[in-house]
């Protein structure tokens, strides 16, 4: 794509970056590539993997560990970023989703309640977690650009996505309901992007995840948008040029969530 220096002079934090496949991990690329300066964080126990080092080499990032769960981690990293990139940030990407009732094929009509409120408190409380550590802290700069990653099973049921549908749903409220008040005091910016489904760690972990991909991707009239695509998108959100969209959840799926069956599908079941 024929773009350069979207993000020239822009500082931010990418959460996430498992390994390559990541989504995280495209759009901190895509983030260097267009001149940003940014530090990369993941729970410490993803880090002992070593795959995020190759990364942070790739776009000269300091690694910074942090669960995101813990308030203290989250702080610290709020404030080494600062030091580090030498000033206030203008974005971050929130790229975290873990369930255990999912990972221990606990189905939905018999939850783990241990397991559930962990779920929402890894995929969906951590991200008020980062934006009221920015907030408190001032560290955001005005019409910053803070995003989280989402999924359409917040809004429709897909019944092997388990208690990350309920963790999608309340991260998408958190947008609206935190962007309102950042927007309000700092002109910064909080939205959700629901992505299609996409071969990851986290991704292929949802049970049926193959034929999940095959039906959006021949439901959808562009196809499953992939991961380089949405960080494409991504860097848009966190540029200049969408500085008036905010509390918004905004769907990257090829057109999936606005199509009610397609032709292909039609053919499929009439043989
Ligand atoms: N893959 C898909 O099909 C798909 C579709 C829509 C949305 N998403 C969302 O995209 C985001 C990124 O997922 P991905 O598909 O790139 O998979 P991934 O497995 O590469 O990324 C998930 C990340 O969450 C991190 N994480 C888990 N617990 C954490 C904690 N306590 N503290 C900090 N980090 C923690 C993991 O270490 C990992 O880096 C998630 O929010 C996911 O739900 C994925």
């Amino acid at each position: 794509m024929q773009v350069s220096n979207l993000l020239s002079g822009k500082r931010g934090i990418i959460f996430g970056a498992l390994d390559s496949n990541s989504i995280a991990w495209k759009v901190a690329e895509k983030c260097h590539e267009q001149g940003a300066k940014f530090t990369l964080t993941n729970a410490p126990v993803a880090l002992r993997m070593g795959a995020i080092n190759q990364l942070a080499e790739q776009c000269g990032s300091t690694v910074i560990p942090a669960d995101a769960t813990n308030m203290t981690d989250l702080d610290n990293l709020l404030q080494k970023s600062q030091e580090i990139l030498g000033g206030k940030l203008d974005f971050i990407l929130h790229s975290i989703g873990m369930s255990l009732n999912v990972r221990k094929n606990k189905p939905y009509t018999d939850l783990d309640y241990d397991y559930f409120q962990k779920t929402l408190d890894i995929s969906g409380l951590s991200f008020h977690r980062v934006l009221q550590s920015a907030y408190k802290s001032e560290v955001m700069n005005k019409n910053g650009s803070i995003l989280a990653l989402s999924y359409i099973a917040a809004q429709k049921v897909f019944p092997f996505y388990n208690d990350m549908a309920d963790a999608k749903a309340l991260l998408e409220s958190i947008a609206r309901s935190f962007g309102y008040h950042f927007g309000k005091r700092d002109g910064v910016r909080v939205n959700t992007v629901s992505q299609s489904p996409t071969r990851t760690t986290a991704g292929s972990g949802v049970k049926g995840f193959d034929t999940l991909y095959d039906y959006a991707n021949i439901i959808s009239p562009l196809g499953n948008a992939t991961a380089e695509s949405c960080a494409d998108f991504c860097v848009v959100m966190f540029s200049d040029l969408s500085r008036m969209i905010t509390m918004q959840n905004i769907y990257h799926d090829g057109g999936y969530s606005s199509t009610g069956v397609s032709v292909e599908l039609i053919d499929i079941m009439n043989k």
